[in-house]
């Protein structure tokens, strides 16, 4: 653990650890006490085990205390992220908490909501503390260690498949064999595994933390692609994987592309939270990871064979100029909902 990290954790383990009051005969006053409103809901009993008049009593008391402490530390979605957590805490969904607002709150739950909000206070990421976050419809569990997936990755998926009809009705036949380089939480892997029945999917990272995600996820949505072969996550560099692994019918990669420059405007729970290894580019070369595919394309796709690759905002415009120069291969670039040009798609005429 490093001197940072270690700051870190003694910060954190201050305010969650009770203080031990005469000699531990009460322990439960928390340094979290809720004599405001932006303060997350203390301990419901005080002292000696005296009931506390400032505790939440119900649901709504609750949701409101949590709101204001998660507004107060500058979260964005104060108000929604309120709702999650506190629903987290009570065992209900969003829906059901609005059901039950008046549903009296009991001290384990208190406290439970005490923790997730101090997380979430000190900007985890709010799918790191709820431990999912939703990718193409389905639930992936996600924590420190790989990156939460993101909406924009899912262009990558709806291309995939279209190809995918594409050459079908083209006569070529389904796709047998995808790569996906950096696969994280496995997002990308297992969802295509579970889209391309034909197919034999194989995600690599260089990170074991990330691989224990994502191959836990495999597990959980794909156990039978997993038995049956189809999809293997395995620890490695993912350009030697490209290249030993070849000729592949699929490569998709959301390759790290942030510009260490730019860490400074990254929001905390990104810059302070996410691997930085699934952020930069390396050695200071946000293109350096496209490039590389860029130029490997031609030696890598079957005949027919299409490679996604996720882009930052800016990247399309540095990477277009040297399209020309690859030669046997298709380049375009699509766009995001927000106009941002989001996917290189290289592909390889059959
Ligand atoms: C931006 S994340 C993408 C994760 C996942 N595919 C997603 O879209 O949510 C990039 C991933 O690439 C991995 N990575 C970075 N450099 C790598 C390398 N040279 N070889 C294999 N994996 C690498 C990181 O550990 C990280 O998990």
């Amino acid at each position: 653990m490093c001197r940072h990290e270690r700051g870190w954790f003694a910060a954190w383990w201050r305010d969650l650890v009770p203080a031990r009051v005469d000699g531990g005969l009460a322990i439960g006053y928390h340094r979290w006490v809720a004599d405001h409103a932006d303060k997350p809901p203390a301990s419901t009993t005080g002292a000696g085990g005296a009931a506390k008049p400032d505790a939440p009593k119900d649901a709504r008391a609750m949701l409101a205390m949590a709101r204001g402490f998660l507004e107060k530390k500058g979260v964005e979605s104060a108000r929604l992220e309120a709702e999650l957590l506190v629903a987290h805490a009570l065992g209900l969904d969003r829906l059901h908490l609005f059901l039950e607002l008046d549903r009296p709150v009991v001290p384990a739950e208190i406290d439970r909501a005490r923790d997730l909000l101090v997380r979430r206070g000190r900007r985890e990421p709010a799918h790191y503390i709820l431990g999912l976050r939703e990718f193409h419809g389905r639930p992936f569990a996600i924590g420190r260690g790989a990156l939460v997936p993101r909406p924009e990755t899912e262009h990558l998926v709806d291309r995939a498949l279209e190809r995918a009809k594409e050459r079908v009705r083209d006569g070529l036949g389904p796709v047998s064999k995808v790569l996906d380089m950096g696969t994280g939480s496995g997002c990308l892997a297992t969802t295509l595994a579970l889209a391309l029945p034909a197919a034999r999917v194989v995600g690599v990272d260089s990170s074991p933390a990330a691989l224990e995600w994502a191959r836990r996820n495999a597990r959980a949505l794909a156990p039978e692609a997993c038995d049956a072969g189809r999809l293997a996550l395995e620890l490695g560099d993912m350009h030697a994987a490209l290249a030993s692994g070849a000729p592949w019918d699929l490569v998709v990669a959301n390759p790290p592309y942030i510009d260490e420059r730019d860490r400074h405007t990254l929001a905390p729970e990104v810059r302070d939270w996410e691997p930085a290894e699934a952020l930069f580019g390396p050695s200071g070369d946000p293109d350096r990871h496209a490039l590389a595919i860029l130029e490997a394309a031609p030696r890598v796709l079957a005949p027919g064979g299409q490679c996604l690759v996720e882009l930052g905002h800016d990247q399309a415009a540095r990477l277009r100029p040297l399209f020309p120069r690859v030669e046997g291969i298709v380049a375009r670039v699509h766009k995001d909902l927000a106009g941002h040009e989001r996917v290189l798609e290289l592909s390889r005429p059959d």
